[in-house]
C-alpha cells in the first residue's frame, strides 16, 4: 500500500517539477511564468517529501535496509537537491545577490529535475514497467 503511494506521489511530482522547469525554460515571454513556476515546484516539491515520507515507512514498516539499492540512492540525492533548489528559489527573490542565487538555483534546478526522471525510470523498471 505505501509504495503504492510512493510511485503514485513520485510520478505527480515529476510532472509538477517538469511542467514547473519547463515554464522557466521555454515559457518566460507570458507574465505569469514565475507565479506559475513558483505554484508548480511548490506543489512539486511537496509531492516529493510526501513520496519520500511514503517510501521511508515502507521500508521501515517491511523490516528493510534503508538506502539499500542505486534507486534508493539517486532518489535521495535527488529529493536532497531538489530541497536545495527549493530553498534557493525563495531565498532568491529577497537575497542581497540575487543573481549569484539565481545562477546557482537554475544549475541545481537542472540537475534534480535530471535525477528525479532518473530516479523515476530506474523505479519503474524495478516494477517491470520500463
Ligand atoms: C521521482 C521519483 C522517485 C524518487 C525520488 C524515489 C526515491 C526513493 C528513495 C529515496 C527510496 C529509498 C527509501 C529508503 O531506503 O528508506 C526509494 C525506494 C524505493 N522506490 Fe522509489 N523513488 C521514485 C520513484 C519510484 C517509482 C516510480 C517506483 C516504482 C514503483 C519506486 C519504487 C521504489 C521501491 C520498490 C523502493 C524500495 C523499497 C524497499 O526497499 O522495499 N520508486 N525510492
Ligand atoms: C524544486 C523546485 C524548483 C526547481 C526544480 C526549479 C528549477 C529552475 C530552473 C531549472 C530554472 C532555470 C530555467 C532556465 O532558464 O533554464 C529556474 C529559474 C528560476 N526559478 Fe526555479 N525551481 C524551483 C523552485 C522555485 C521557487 C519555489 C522559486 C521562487 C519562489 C523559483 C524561482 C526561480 C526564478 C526567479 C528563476 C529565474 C532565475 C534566473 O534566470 O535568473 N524557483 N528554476
Amino acid at each position: 500500500m505505501l509504495i503504492l503511494l510512493h510511485l503514485t506521489f513520485m510520478i505527480a511530482a515529476a510532472l509538477c517539477l517538469l511542467a514547473g522547469v519547463g515554464i522557466a525554460m521555454f515559457g518566460r515571454k507570458k507574465r505569469t511564468w514565475l507565479k506559475m513556476h513558483k505554484n508548480l515546484n511548490t506543489a512539486g516539491f511537496s509531492l516529493l517529501a510526501a513520496g519520500g515520507v511514503a517510501v521511508f515507512a515502507h521500508v521501515t514498516a517491511s523490516g528493510g535496509d534503508h538506502l539499500a539499492a542505486p534507486h534508493a540512492w539517486f532518489g535521495a540525492s535527488a529529493a536532497l537537491l531538489a530541497a536545495l533548489t527549493f530553498f534557493l528559489g525563495y531565498y532568491s527573490l529577497r537575497a542581497a545577490n540575487k543573481q549569484a542565487v539565481r545562477a546557482v538555483h537554475r544549475w541545481s534546478g537542472r540537475l534534480a529535475l535530471t535525477a528525479i526522471l532518473g530516479t523515476l525510470a530506474l523505479g519503474l523498471s524495478m516494477i517491470g514497467i520500463l
